[in-house]
Protein backbone atom coordinates (compact mmCIF):
# COMPACT_ATOMS: atom_id res chain seq x y z
CA UNK A 1 0.00 0.00 0.00
CA UNK A 2 1.01 3.31 -0.74
CA UNK A 3 0.67 6.15 2.38
CA UNK A 4 0.84 9.77 0.70
CA UNK A 5 1.39 11.63 3.94
CA UNK A 6 2.71 11.16 6.83
CA UNK A 7 5.01 12.89 9.26
CA UNK A 8 7.52 10.08 10.73
CA UNK A 9 10.82 12.03 10.42
CA UNK A 10 11.88 13.07 14.45
CA UNK A 11 12.51 17.09 15.34
CA UNK A 12 11.46 18.03 12.19
CA UNK A 13 7.76 19.40 12.88
CA UNK A 14 4.73 18.45 15.26
CA UNK A 15 5.08 14.90 14.58
CA UNK A 16 7.63 12.77 16.47
CA UNK A 17 10.06 14.38 18.72
CA UNK A 18 12.36 11.16 19.26
CA UNK A 19 14.56 9.07 16.59
CA UNK A 20 12.99 6.13 18.64
CA UNK A 21 9.36 7.14 18.18
CA UNK A 22 9.64 7.63 13.83
CA UNK A 23 11.01 3.93 14.25
CA UNK A 24 8.28 2.43 16.04
CA UNK A 25 5.45 4.41 13.92
CA UNK A 26 7.08 2.88 10.54
CA UNK A 27 6.99 -0.43 11.91
CA UNK A 28 3.41 -0.11 12.26
CA UNK A 29 3.31 1.09 9.31
CA UNK A 30 4.86 -1.44 7.55
CA UNK A 31 3.15 -4.18 9.21
CA UNK A 32 0.02 -2.93 8.05
CA UNK A 33 1.14 -3.23 4.48
CA UNK A 34 2.91 0.14 3.98
CA UNK A 35 5.42 -0.61 1.67
CA UNK A 36 5.72 3.34 0.26
CA UNK A 37 4.85 6.22 2.83
CA UNK A 38 5.66 9.56 1.21
CA UNK A 39 7.24 11.42 4.58
CA UNK A 40 5.93 14.98 4.00
CA UNK A 41 6.84 17.19 7.04
CA UNK A 42 5.24 20.86 6.89
CA UNK A 43 6.89 22.75 4.96
CA UNK A 44 5.71 26.54 6.63
CA UNK A 45 7.26 30.02 6.47
CA UNK A 46 8.18 31.12 9.94
CA UNK A 47 7.19 28.34 11.64
CA UNK A 48 8.75 24.64 10.14
CA UNK A 49 10.93 25.67 7.42
CA UNK A 50 11.88 22.14 6.32
CA UNK A 51 13.73 22.67 3.08
CA UNK A 52 14.31 20.34 0.52
CA UNK A 53 17.96 19.29 1.86
CA UNK A 54 16.60 18.91 5.83
CA UNK A 55 14.41 16.31 4.42
CA UNK A 56 16.56 14.48 2.50
CA UNK A 57 18.83 14.07 4.77
CA UNK A 58 16.54 12.99 7.51
CA UNK A 59 14.85 10.70 5.33
CA UNK A 60 18.75 9.43 5.04
CA UNK A 61 19.45 8.94 8.67
CA UNK A 62 15.64 6.75 9.39
CA UNK A 63 16.97 5.02 6.24
CA UNK A 64 19.73 3.56 7.67
CA UNK A 65 18.44 2.36 11.16
CA UNK A 66 15.94 0.37 8.72
CA UNK A 67 17.89 -2.75 8.42
CA UNK A 68 18.66 -3.29 12.23
CA UNK A 69 14.83 -3.20 12.60
CA UNK A 70 13.48 -5.29 10.35
CA UNK A 71 11.90 -2.64 8.36
CA UNK A 72 11.29 -3.05 4.34
CA UNK A 73 9.22 -0.20 3.93
CA UNK A 74 10.36 2.81 1.26
CA UNK A 75 10.41 6.37 2.12
CA UNK A 76 9.73 9.17 -0.85
CA UNK A 77 10.77 12.85 0.62
CA UNK A 78 8.04 15.37 -0.05
CA UNK A 79 6.50 18.20 2.08
CA UNK A 80 3.29 19.23 3.13
CA UNK A 81 3.32 23.01 1.56
CA UNK A 82 0.90 25.64 3.03
CA UNK A 83 -0.68 27.61 0.52
CA UNK A 84 0.92 30.82 2.29
CA UNK A 85 4.40 29.15 1.50
CA UNK A 86 4.42 28.14 -2.16
CA UNK A 87 6.38 31.12 -3.11
CA UNK A 88 8.92 33.26 -1.66
CA UNK A 89 8.88 36.88 -1.85
CA UNK A 90 10.38 36.96 -5.41
CA UNK A 91 7.83 35.20 -7.06
CA UNK A 92 10.15 31.99 -7.21
CA UNK A 93 9.09 28.23 -5.56
CA UNK A 94 10.27 28.06 -2.14
CA UNK A 95 12.80 25.56 -0.70
CA UNK A 96 10.66 22.44 -0.73
CA UNK A 97 10.79 18.84 -1.23
CA UNK A 98 8.78 18.12 -4.21
CA UNK A 99 7.45 14.05 -4.77
CA UNK A 100 7.03 12.18 -8.10
CA UNK A 101 9.45 10.84 -10.43
CA UNK A 102 7.87 11.48 -13.95
CA UNK A 103 7.19 15.01 -13.11
CA UNK A 104 6.76 17.24 -10.03
CA UNK A 105 4.05 17.03 -7.25
CA UNK A 106 3.79 19.06 -4.52
CA UNK A 107 1.73 18.41 -1.70
CA UNK A 108 -0.14 21.32 -0.85
CA UNK A 109 -2.23 21.92 2.43
CA UNK A 110 -5.16 24.84 2.53
CA UNK A 111 -6.59 26.19 5.69
CA UNK A 112 -8.89 24.27 7.79
CA UNK A 113 -11.32 27.76 7.62
CA UNK A 114 -12.28 29.92 6.28
CA UNK A 115 -9.88 31.33 2.90
CA UNK A 116 -10.84 32.86 -0.61
CA UNK A 117 -11.03 30.26 -2.97
CA UNK A 118 -9.78 32.35 -6.09
CA UNK A 119 -5.91 32.47 -3.81
CA UNK A 120 -5.92 28.71 -4.12
CA UNK A 121 -7.38 28.88 -7.97
CA UNK A 122 -4.02 31.54 -8.30
CA UNK A 123 -1.82 29.34 -7.03
CA UNK A 124 -2.45 26.14 -8.84
CA UNK A 125 -2.65 27.97 -12.22
CA UNK A 126 1.15 29.05 -11.29
CA UNK A 127 2.07 25.65 -10.43
CA UNK A 128 0.43 24.56 -13.56
CA UNK A 129 2.55 27.03 -15.46
CA UNK A 130 5.39 25.70 -13.72
CA UNK A 131 4.69 22.20 -14.79
CA UNK A 132 3.81 21.24 -11.05
CA UNK A 133 0.99 18.87 -10.36
CA UNK A 134 -0.87 19.44 -6.87
CA UNK A 135 -1.94 16.79 -4.47
CA UNK A 136 -4.53 18.68 -2.62
CA UNK A 137 -4.03 17.01 1.32
CA UNK A 138 -7.18 16.33 3.27
CA UNK A 139 -9.24 18.86 1.35
CA UNK A 140 -12.26 17.47 3.38
CA UNK A 141 -10.76 18.95 6.55
CA UNK A 142 -10.81 22.76 4.54
CA UNK A 143 -13.99 23.99 5.68
CA UNK A 144 -14.31 26.35 2.78
CA UNK A 145 -14.23 23.27 0.53
CA UNK A 146 -16.74 21.47 2.83
CA UNK A 147 -19.54 23.81 2.77
CA UNK A 148 -19.39 24.29 -0.77
CA UNK A 149 -18.89 20.54 -2.39
CA UNK A 150 -18.53 21.49 -6.23
CA UNK A 151 -15.54 23.57 -5.58
CA UNK A 152 -14.22 19.47 -5.18
CA UNK A 153 -15.54 19.41 -8.88
CA UNK A 154 -14.20 22.27 -9.65
CA UNK A 155 -10.49 21.07 -8.58
CA UNK A 156 -10.75 17.86 -10.41
CA UNK A 157 -11.44 19.45 -13.43
CA UNK A 158 -8.23 21.43 -13.00
CA UNK A 159 -6.32 17.96 -12.40
CA UNK A 160 -5.89 18.81 -8.90
CA UNK A 161 -5.78 14.91 -7.22
CA UNK A 162 -7.69 14.58 -3.74
CA UNK A 163 -5.86 12.98 -1.14
CA UNK A 164 -8.13 11.73 1.85
CA UNK A 165 -6.99 11.30 5.30
CA UNK A 166 -7.53 7.31 6.13
CA UNK A 167 -8.78 8.71 10.07
CA UNK A 168 -11.33 11.08 8.51
CA UNK A 169 -12.98 8.15 7.98
CA UNK A 170 -13.31 7.40 11.59
CA UNK A 171 -14.36 10.57 12.33
CA UNK A 172 -11.25 11.79 13.50
CA UNK A 173 -11.98 15.73 12.60
CA UNK A 174 -15.43 15.43 13.16
CA UNK A 175 -18.38 14.64 11.30
CA UNK A 176 -18.46 16.97 8.50
CA UNK A 177 -15.16 15.81 7.26
CA UNK A 178 -16.04 11.84 7.81
CA UNK A 179 -19.23 12.41 5.78
CA UNK A 180 -17.33 14.48 2.62
CA UNK A 181 -14.57 12.11 2.96
CA UNK A 182 -16.98 8.91 2.20
CA UNK A 183 -18.59 11.15 -0.46
CA UNK A 184 -15.34 11.93 -2.36
CA UNK A 185 -14.44 8.03 -2.43
CA UNK A 186 -17.88 7.16 -2.91
CA UNK A 187 -18.03 9.48 -6.22
CA UNK A 188 -14.35 8.17 -7.36
CA UNK A 189 -12.86 11.62 -6.75
CA UNK A 190 -9.98 10.03 -4.78
CA UNK A 191 -6.05 10.23 -6.13
CA UNK A 192 -4.85 8.56 -2.77
CA UNK A 193 -5.08 8.26 0.56
CA UNK A 194 -2.70 9.61 3.37
CA UNK A 195 -2.55 8.51 7.04
CA UNK A 196 -1.53 11.96 8.39
CA UNK A 197 0.41 10.34 11.62
CA UNK A 198 2.20 12.26 14.30
CA UNK A 199 2.27 10.09 17.07
CA UNK A 200 2.84 6.27 17.98
CA UNK A 201 -1.10 5.97 18.97
CA UNK A 202 -2.47 7.02 15.48
CA UNK A 203 -0.16 4.44 13.82
CA UNK A 204 -0.77 2.06 15.69
CA UNK A 205 -4.40 1.97 17.06
CA UNK A 206 -6.25 4.67 14.44
CA UNK A 207 -4.85 3.76 11.47
CA UNK A 208 -5.76 -0.33 11.48
CA UNK A 209 -9.38 0.98 12.40
CA UNK A 210 -9.25 3.71 9.43
CA UNK A 211 -8.67 0.95 6.94
CA UNK A 212 -11.00 -1.55 8.42
CA UNK A 213 -13.25 1.31 7.61
CA UNK A 214 -12.20 2.21 3.83
CA UNK A 215 -12.12 -1.63 3.25
CA UNK A 216 -15.57 -1.45 4.30
CA UNK A 217 -16.68 1.38 2.30
CA UNK A 218 -14.70 1.05 -1.00
CA UNK A 219 -13.32 -2.84 -0.83
CA UNK A 220 -10.23 -4.04 -0.81
CA UNK A 221 -9.92 -4.57 -5.18
CA UNK A 222 -10.82 -0.32 -5.25
CA UNK A 223 -8.72 0.32 -2.39
CA UNK A 224 -5.36 -1.70 -4.26
CA UNK A 225 -6.62 -0.06 -7.95
CA UNK A 226 -6.85 3.11 -6.64
CA UNK A 227 -2.88 2.89 -4.76
CA UNK A 228 -1.57 1.62 -7.89
CA UNK A 229 -2.74 4.17 -10.19
CA UNK A 230 -1.02 7.00 -7.42
CA UNK A 231 2.07 4.67 -7.83
CA UNK A 232 1.62 5.13 -11.75
CA UNK A 233 1.48 8.46 -11.36
CA UNK A 234 4.01 9.35 -9.10
CA UNK A 235 6.39 6.60 -10.74
CA UNK A 236 6.90 4.46 -7.46
CA UNK A 237 8.14 0.87 -8.49
CA UNK A 238 6.20 -1.67 -6.37
FE1 LIG B 1 -0.13 16.60 7.55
Amino acid sequence: MLDLHSHILPGLDDGPQTEAESITMIKCMDKLGFKHIVASPHYIQGLYENSSDIVSSAVKNIWSRFEENNISTQIISANEVFIDSVFNDSGEMADFHVCGRKCPFILLEAPFNSFMIETLYNIIFELTNKQVKVILVHPERSMELVRHFHLFEELVARDVKLQVNLMSLIGAYGNHSRMVAEKLLEENMVFGIGSDIHTVKQAAHDIPKALIRINELIGEVRLSLMMKNAKEELGVCS
